[in-house]
C-alpha cells in the first residue's frame, strides 16, 4: 500500500490505549477517522469506553468532522492485527525506553514500509528508540499534551535516521486533523513545552522547600496570574507587552538583566519525604471532594470554551 497524502488518511492504529492512547482514539474518531487500537491489558477496552463516554460530549461541543462516530474503533491485544492496513500509527505505550524500542520494532515489522510511525513519548528522543527498526527513516516523535483530544499542540521531531519527508508528512497530518504541530529541527529530551513546565515545577518545589509558598498559593498564582495569559500569548509576546509602548526593546533593557537572575533556581531540590508529603497533601486539599471524572469534565468544558474564544479572536491564525 502506498503512503496516502496526509489529508487522505482514513484508518490508523493507536498502539497502547491508556490515558494518552485512549485520548488519541477520541481525537481521531472526532476527526472522522477509523481507529484500530491495541493494548496488552485485557481491561483496556472497557477503560477506553469510559474515556470515550466522558470525552465525546466535549467533542460534540467542539465540533465533529464529517463521518465522525464514537463507534468506529476496535481494540485488540495484538500489535500486528491493529497495524494491518493502518495508514499511520501513533504509539502511546508506557514511558520506558526498552519497552518502546522493542515495540517500535514490532510496529515497524507489522506496517507497510512507507507508513509514518509516531511516538507519544514525553521525553525520549527517537534516536534512543529506533535502534531495532529495519526502516527507521519513517519514525518520528509526535509529542501530545493531555488530553490530546482537546490540547492542540504536538511537538514533532525525527531521530538521526529519520528522513525529512516523514517529519513533514507527520506535521501536515497533525495540522490537517485538528492539531497544531510544531516541527522541531533538533532532538532535545523533553522537547520544548516540557522543558518549560519542568523549569516551573522546579521553581515551585524550591518555594515549598524554602517555606516561601504553599502548594495552594502556587497553584492559585498560576491560575489567577500568568496562566490566564498563557492560553493566548507566549513568553516573548508577553514580554513585548510588558515593555509598554517601548515593546520588547524597552522590556529587554528593563528586565532582560543578567542571565543569573536572582529568582531562578532551576536545578530541582531533593525530593525529601517532607516535600513529597506537602505536594500530595496540598494537591488533595485543592482538589477537595471532586472525583476524577468531575475534574476531567470541568477541565474539558473550560478547554473547549478557551479554544472557541481563541478561535473567535483575531489572534493566532495560522
Ligand atoms: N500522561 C500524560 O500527560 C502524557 C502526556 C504526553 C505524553 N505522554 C506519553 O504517552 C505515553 C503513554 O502514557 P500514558 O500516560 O497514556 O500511560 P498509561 O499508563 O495511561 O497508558 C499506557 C498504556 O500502554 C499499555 N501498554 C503496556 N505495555 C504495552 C506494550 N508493550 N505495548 C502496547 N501498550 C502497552 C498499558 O496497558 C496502558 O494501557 C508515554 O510515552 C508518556 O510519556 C503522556
Amino acid at each position: 500500500m502506498a503512503r496516502p497524502e496526509p489529508q487522505n488518511v482514513r484508518r490508523l492504529a493507536c498502539i497502547g490505549a491508556g490515558l494518552m492512547g485512549g485520548g488519541w482514539v477520541v481525537h481521531f474518531l472526532a476527526q472522522g477517522l477509523e481507529v484500530h487500537a491495541q493494548d496488552p491489558d485485557p481491561g483496556a477496552g472497557e477503560k477506553l469506553k469510559r474515556l470515550l463516554e466522558r470525552a465525546w460530549p466535549r467533542m460534540v461541543d467542539l465540533g465533529l468532522a464529517k463521518g465522525a462516530s464514537p463507534d468506529r474503533w476496535k481494540i485488540t491485544t495484538k500489535v500486528a492485527e491493529a497495524c494491518e492496513g493502518a495508514e499511520f500509527v501513533q504509539e502511546s505505550a508506557p514511558e520506558r525506553v526498552d519497552l518502546k524500542t522493542k515495540l517500535l520494532a514490532e510496529i515497524d515489522r507489522a506496517t507497510d514500509p512507507d507508513i509514518v510511525i509516531s511516538s507519544s513519548t514525553s521525553g525520549f528522543v527517537m534516536s534512543a528508540m529506533h535502534g531495532e527498526c529495519v526502516r527507521p527513516q519513517r519514525l518520528v516523535v509526535g509529542h501530545p499534551f493531555n488530553p490530546p483530544y482537546l490540547m492542540p499542540l504536538v511537538e514533532v521531531v525525527g531521530g538521526s535516521k529519520t528522513e525529512a519527508w516523514a517529519v513533514d508528512w507527520a506535521c501536515k497530518f497533525y495540522d490537517h486533523f485538528g492539531h497544531y504541530a510544531i516541527k522541531m529541527d533538533v532532538e532535545v529530551p523533553g522537547f520544548i513545552a516540557n522543558r518549560l513546565q519542568q523549569a516551573i515545577w522546579h521553581e515551585a518545589l524550591h518555594m515549598i522547600v524554602n517555606g516561601q509558598a504553599t502548594v495552594e498559593q502556587i497553584d492559585a498564582a498560576q491560575r489567577q496570574g500568568p496562566g490566564l495569559r498563557w492560553a493566548m500569548m507566549g513568553q516573548f509576546v508577553l514580554m513585548h507587552l510588558a515593555g509598554g509602548e517601548g515593546g520588547i526593546d524597552h522590556a529587554m533593557d528593563h528586565f532582560g538583566g543578567p542571565p543569573e537572575s536572582k529568582y531562578a533556581y532551576l536545578k530541582p531540590p531533593p525530593m525529601t519525604p517532607d516535600l513529597d508529603r506537602k505536594i500530595r497533601e496540598g494537591t488533595k486539599k485543592i482538589v477537595g471532594k471532586k472525583s476524577y471524572a468531575e475534574l476531567v469534565r470541568d477541565r474539558d468544558k473550560l478547554l473547549v470554551a478557551f479554544r472557541k474564544a481563541i478561535a473567535a479572536s483575531e489572534w493566532d491564525k495560522r
